[in-house]
């Protein structure tokens, strides 16, 4: 079977993700990368051996052996490097979150709708943890019964001092959001996946924890602890912080709050769902692990098992029990199961977050904001 030829654009943090993860699926070949910082683009080229690297969108598009394209860009990018890749007609695999505002996010499905050549998936990369897909068939198998309640958090520390900074901070790049957009858009994406239910009434509080921050004057990199030399003052307007009450489609309710200055925590992902006969508890810092909680005391951990997983979750683990998946394996699944579904002639409901789900988490989002600003529950 011919492979898939795949181009990265963006060589940052989450592009060096995107070319491990490609290079390990057989159906895909990783065949060119893309950065306006080309001399970075042409250090990984070199490193990981791939045949092509360009420096700007355009040539990369305009390379007719390229199939499927990655967009790894700032979020205030991905409007229109997305509308670019999918009117080249090549597959798109956009990261998130999809947009900077609902009417941008719309705005794509619409153009989308008009190319049925190709797929598009944006990289809601929680869904394919083997414990988070365990979760989701079991509650589907009904044994469990009802949700009615899901609790949880996202939580992490890399802006916890007045000198980190991010363009994720600066509504310019990142849109009117950090905290929420950033990580807060993974953790609905995933409990809505998990649940099969819809948020679809919000109340939010959000805050900037540290108002003012030290603005480096030169780029540095995403997650870097370095303290620049030279920086200015500046004004924060993103949130490092935000809460949410909210309430779903089918009846449940639900709080999490997420947080990028909460200190100790790197990737702290977490989230239960209470259901009528029991609880489910899962935690991405330890993510070969899912509790199960029963009235009673007759609690239990399961510990990842390719062998005694339900039938939905096998092709996306392969390590023995004792010999722990983490972080880049469950993102490799997840464009494993874009490929796959391409592969296969894009037949069917699709495991990977579409773009009308990713607008519906822009939307949410606004939504939450808004909701804020006003002190008031949204209905959506
Ligand atoms: N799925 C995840 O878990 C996850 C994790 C981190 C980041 N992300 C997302 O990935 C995106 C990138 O984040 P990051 O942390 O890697 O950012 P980054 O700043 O580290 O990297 C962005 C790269 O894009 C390049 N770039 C900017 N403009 C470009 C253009 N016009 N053409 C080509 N390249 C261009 C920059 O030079 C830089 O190398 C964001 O949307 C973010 O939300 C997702």
């Amino acid at each position: 079977m011919k492979k898939i030829k795949v181009g990265i654009i963006g060589m940052g943090y989450i592009g060096e993700s995107h070319i491990e993860a490609v290079r390990r699926i057989g159906l895909c070949e990783l065949y060119a990368v893309a950065d306006t910082n080309y001399a970075l683009a042409k250090k990984k080229a070199e490193y990981y051996g791939i045949e092509k690297c360009y420096a700007t969108v355009e040539e990369l598009l305009a390379d007719p052996d390229i199939d499927a394209v990655h967009n790894c860009t700032p979020n205030f990018l991905h409007y229109d490097i997305n509308a670019k890749i999918i009117e080249s007609g090549k597959h798109l695999l956009s990261e998130k979150p999809l947009c900077t505002s609902y009417a941008e996010a719309n705005a794509l499905c619409e153009l989308k709708k008009r190319h049925p050549e190709s797929a598009a998936a944006v990289n809601f990369n929680y869904r394919m943890n083997p414990m988070v897909l365990e979760m989701k068939a079991r509650i589907a198998a009904g044994g469990l019964g009802g949700v009615f309640v899901v609790s949880g958090t996202y939580q992490q520390d890399w802006l916890l001092y007045d000198t980190d900074y991010s363009w994720r901070l600066d509504p310019k790049m990142a849109g009117p959001s950090c905290a929420l957009a950033d990580i807060g858009s993974h953790w609905m994406d995933t409990v809505q996946f998990v649940t099969g239910h819809t948020i679809t009434e919000v109340m939010g509080d959000i805050r900037a924890v540290i108002p003012v921050r030290k603005k480096p004057k030169k780029q540095t990199e995403t997650f870097s602890n370095a303290v620049p030399n030279e920086y200015e003052p500046v004004q924060v307007q993103n949130e490092d912080y935000a809460a949410v009450l909210f309430r779903t489609d089918k009846g449940a309710s639900g709080v999490f709050h997420v947080s990028e200055v909460a200190a100790g925590h790197g990737c702290y992902l977490n989230f239960e769902i209470n259901c009528q006969k029991g609880s489910l508890r899962w935690n991405q810092e330890e993510n070969d692990r899912l509790w199960i909680g029963r009235r009673g005391g007759d609690n239990s951990l399961i510990i990842r098992d390719p062998n005694s997983v339900s039938p939905a979750v096998k092709p996306y683990t392969a390590l023995a029990m004792g010999h722990p998946e983490g972080w880049n394996d469950a993102f490799k699944g997840n464009l494993y199961s874009f490929y796959k579904y391409i592969a296969d002639g894009m037949q069917g409901p699709a495991p990977f977050s579409t773009l009308e789900q990713a607008t519906y988490i822009v939307r949410l989002t606004e939504a939450i904001l808004r909701s804020s600003k006003e002190r008031q529950w949204i209905k959506i």
